[in-house]
């Protein structure tokens, strides 16, 4: 028997938590890995959490289902914000230059463009929870397990964070595949599969943990070499065409003019929670179209990505408060058509420039009494405590995003008259497609107005109103942004 080392038998005064509470004297003994080695490792996780966040960004438009949808919306900002902590984390490492834009390896580029040009959801799915999210989640708690935790006690706080919501994202995926992924089409992705499992081993791991020399050599990306391509074998092309799951009947429904129900003074409050709800689950076209804006605008700071990526997620919010209203007022949402018109117009009408223009423009006409202050006080009138919080946070979002647009959008600009005219004049561009898509057999611009109407009257238990009742009012001849009435459609 060995005596006791001199770390095991040191005791703090009175037997105090040692170390501020970080870990024991013992633990922190324990060299771990010095900084180089670190930032390296920190650089690879930063890189996963950059491709991560363009991936799922990517992927929002395109995506039919609107559970995935708002999902890849939650996930891209939790990466971006990830991105942001790391970089600063890394900046304060002794690190310029910091080369945060290079990649750390190309066996690690192609395993997420593979990823990013997945042709379907269920490789998708696969690509990015069962594989990416699940490797990083095992790299951080490796690098966790082998830092020194005094020593490098600011990575690991960085690092917990990460690790905690990609354990959430971990089981969202890991929930997602089983609904939607059966044992057949695990058997068709397992060849692609292994592609990318070949990736991650070519690539030392994601984080590099397996590379015995402290560079990363670079792996020949040529024809004949060992890092083979499937998918990304062309180059990825977005998709800005907005897609919808079956629920949405009828997305080029432009049949019910919410905005002039709710602002007109002769209505009740109460119904007038229905049109409310009816906006906010219809902004999921607003992650779909601010997806290709981040996604066509390259070359930003981080800071950029970070902040739009927060937008399209509170937009997403907007949409899942919406749903969430609907439910608790009996209503069954399927029935209010959902359009998809302003994103499918905007998205393939404009260039990435126009469509944040527009988002500004329409935004700032959300700003002033007639907008989310009226849509929070009408909220407050309906006697439903749900509905004022909707529109109370509804409102503070937005004005964080004319925040966001002031400081990434108007700086384009001489000045914020001239930013503000663009957004117009973009918008003047998209003429009305009432007649139109009617002409073409897209719709009926059915009036679902009644039917969502009847149905939160009979889960009250109340008559409906048939002057209420009676609302029939469409949004032919209106420009979307309805500027006559001081609202906008989305935003
Ligand atoms: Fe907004
Ligand atoms: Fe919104």
């Amino acid at each position: 028997m060995s005596s006791p080392t001199p770390l095991a038998g040191y005791q703090s005064y009175k037997g105090l938590p040692q170390l501020a509470g970080l870990c024991t004297v013992e633990e922190a003994a324990k060299p771990g890995l010095g900084v180089e080695e670190c930032v390296r490792r920190l650089k690879r996780f930063h890189y996963c959490f950059k491709r991560l966040h363009q991936i799922l960004t990517a992927r929002i438009t395109s995506e039919p289902i609107y559970e995935l949808k708002t999902g890849f919306a939650h996930h891209a900002y939790l990466c971006a914000e990830h991105v942001t902590a790391l970089r600063t984390r890394i900046s304060e490492m002794r690190e310029p230059p910091l080369g945060l834009e290079d990649v750390p390896h190309l066996a690690l580029e192609v395993f997420f463009d593979e990823i990013l040009a997945a042709p379907t959801t269920e490789e998708l799915i696969a690509g990015v929870y069962t594989h990416a999210v699940a490797e990083l989640y095992g790299g951080i708690e490796q690098y966790m397990g082998v830092t020194n935790p005094l020593t490098d006690a600011p990575s690991c706080r960085v690092l917990r964070f990460a690790w905690h919501e990609l354990a959430e994202m971990m089981n969202w995926g890991e929930k997602v595949a089983d609904v939607l992924i059966g044992d057949p089409v695990w058997d068709g992705m397992r060849p692609w599969l292994e592609i990318l499992a070949q990736l991650t081993m070519n690539s030392n791991g994601l984080d590099g943990a397996g590379t015995t020399s402290l560079s990363d050599p670079p792996v020949a990306d040529a024809p004949g070499s060992p890092i083979p391509r499937r998918y990304s074998a062309k180059p990825y092309v977005y998709d800005p065409v907005p897609k919808r799951d079956e629920r949405f009947t009828d997305p080029w429904n432009q049949g019910v003019n919410a905005e002039s129900f709710l602002y007109n003074p002769a209505f009740p409050a109460r119904p007038k929670a229905l049109m409310m709800l009816y906006k906010r689950l219809r902004e999921i076209d607003v992650p779909e179209m601010m997806a290709s804006i981040i996604t066509q605008t390259p070359g930003k700071p981080w800071g950029y990505y970070r902040d739009m990526s927060r937008q399209l997620w509170d937009e997403a919010r907007h949409a899942m408060m919406g749903e969430v209203g609907f439910v608790a007022l009996g209503v069954d949402w399927t029935k209010a058509k959902i359009t998809f018109n302003w994103s499918h117009r905007l998205n393939t009408e404009c260039t990435p420039m126009e469509r944040h223009g527009v988002l500004y423009f329409i935004e700032q006409g959300l700003m002033p009494k007639t907008g989310k202050r009226y849509e929070f006080e009408t909220g407050q009138a309906t006697g439903l405590p749900l509905i004022a919080t909707i529109q109370d946070f509804d409102w503070a979002d937005e004005v964080l995003h004319s925040q966001i647009g002031r400081v990434w959008y108007v700086p384009q600009f001489e000045s914020l008259k001239e930013a503000l005219a663009y957004g117009d004049a973009a918008w003047s561009k998209v003429l009305s497609n009432w007649t139109t898509v009617k002409a073409q057999g897209l719709t009926n611009h059915e009036n679902w107005w009644p039917a969502v109407y009847e149905m939160a009257c009979k889960a009250e238990g109340v008559a409906p109103d048939p002057v209420v009742l009676a609302f029939d009012e469409t949004y032919e001849g209106k420009r979307a942004d309805l500027r006559e009435v001081g609202e906008g459609l989305s935003g």
